[in-house]
């Protein structure tokens, strides 16, 4: 069998984006009717019946940074960062499994359609095995008709089987099933859990800065241009960036270190490469790689976690009128970290002066504030108009909020078909989506 060029096109772009291309930042704007706002003040009353879905969820976590592995199980990207510590394979289907996914990029990339038929045939063996991953995989391919005879049940059941193996894309695929069929209450409660993972893996202070996913569209020239955008290091954009880097350019510098912290645009991710960039850009007063280094130093990740240092770094990048660090410290003051004592006061101070300045996530914070009477009465209905605000802004925090409202009927009349869109719309930002 020949794969035809369209095929490939169909592929590669798989590949790059892992389906749901929906998923690019499209605007959303948000906009709800006096009919969706429940009347029956769902105040303190309605504490115990929604705590289940509500309260387990600690919108002031102390969002330890998981491994993407612990994230995305069986995700790709091991293939695209070939000296990043691809753990020795627990079996001999997951050795099977990405022994196939690496042929199966070779082949996109080479244009082989025999080493393709190798790769879904070691995909499928792993499948077989009952290697959850690889299901996931076939059931893209069978989704697709690329070496499978396109099969939209043997595709579900992949997916089913995978899904339930816990894998991150199964439950996309399964859940955009649903929720095409209107199957609402199935959809909603996939993409609430995917969205509750996504959540838990975006910043503290500030959106998460994983920007402009790698998107291959159907024209060839586009397809060129996303791979040579995944090169890395090799690439003539980043190399020109750090010769500009190198001269002193501080906004480069900021920009370096932040491809090489989240590992965006094919380069491998590499925190004391990070860290020195950051460093460096401070050094000339960069004020958004001060804000970084706080977040960095209050995540612990690639550093030993100092809350003192992140609260230093934060007050010094809100100096320099970076109202989103304003977040962040209000963030410690909620906790107690990093300052004299917890200061609810001051950290809705800290959040005010954020929304104030038109930083959506201050109007989150406060709407988490009123939410959980945190420092303030508890007060559903106006933590609702501060996550409309911020979901307006493209807060995706937000949306989750909003999405939860919907969900149990708590602030806002229980709609599923809201709640699915909106979950689906932070599921979407997970680490799954995209391997740029
Ligand atoms: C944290 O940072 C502060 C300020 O830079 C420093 O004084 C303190 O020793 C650090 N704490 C630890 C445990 O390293
Ligand atoms: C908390 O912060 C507020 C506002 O900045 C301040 O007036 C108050 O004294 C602080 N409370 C404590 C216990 O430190």
């Amino acid at each position: 069998m020949r794969l035809s060029t369209d095929k490939f096109f169909f592929l590669s772009f798989f590949i790059f984006s892992l389906l749901f291309l929906s998923a690019t930042a499209r605007p959303f704007v948000l906009v709800l009717s006096q009919d969706d706002l429940t009347d029956a003040a769902p105040s303190a009353a309605d504490d115990d019946g929604a705590s289940s879905s509500t309260s387990d969820w600690d919108e002031f976590g102390d969002s330890d940074t998981k491994r993407e592995e612990e994230l995305d199980p069986g995700s790709w990207r091991p293939i695209f960062e070939p000296d990043s510590e691809l753990a020795d394979p627990a079996t001999d289907d997951e050795a099977m499994y990405y022994s196939g996914v690496t042929k199966m990029v070779t082949a996109v990339s080479s244009g082989d359609p025999r080493l393709m038929e190798e790769a879904a045939a070691e995909i499928e063996a792993a499948a077989a095995g009952g290697y959850p991953h690889a299901q996931s995989a076939l059931g893209f391919l069978y989704n697709m008709g690329v070496t499978r005879e396109r099969n939209g049940a043997k595709a579900f059941m992949y997916h089913h089987f995978a899904a339930n193996g816990g894998n991150m894309q199964s439950k996309m695929a399964l859940a955009y099933t649903y929720s095409r069929q209107d199957m609402y209450d199935k959809a909603v409660k996939l993409y609430a859990e995917l969205a509750e993972v996504a959540v838990n893996s975006f910043l503290i202070s500030k959106d998460s800065p994983v920007i402009e996913p790698i998107r291959i569209h159907n024209g060839a020239e586009e397809n060129k241009e996303a791979l040579r955008k995944s090169r890395g290091e090799e690439d003539e954009d980043f190399q020109i960036l750090e010769y500009q880097a190198q001269k002193g350019n501080a906004l480069a510098m900021y920009k370096i270190g932040i491809f090489y912290y989240f590992g965006l645009r094919g380069l491998r991710r590499d925190h004391v490469k990070a860290l020195s960039w950051f460093s460096k850009a401070v050094d000339k007063g960069e004020p958004r790689s001060m804000e970084l280094l706080g977040e960095i130093y209050a995540r612990g990740a690639g550093v030993e976690r100092n809350y003192t240092k992140a609260f230093e770094w934060l007050k010094l990048a809100s100096r320099q009128q970076l109202y989103s660090a304003y977040n962040g410290m209000g963030y410690l003051y909620v906790k107690g970290y990093g300052v004299d004592k917890k200061n609810n006061t001051k950290a809705k101070e800290y959040f005010e002066k954020a929304a104030e300045n038109e930083e959506a996530g201050g109007n989150y914070n406060l709407g988490v504030m009123y939410l959980k009477g945190i420092g303030v009465k508890r007060d559903v209905k106006l933590a609702c108009k501060f996550f409309i605000l911020a979901a307006n802004k493209g807060q995706p925090k937000a949306f989750y909020q909003l999405a939860k409202m919907f969900h149990t009927g708590v602030g806002l009349k229980l709609n599923l078909p809201m709640a699915t869109g909106l979950y689906k719309l932070v599921a979407e930002r997970g680490p799954w989506s995209s391997l740029s």
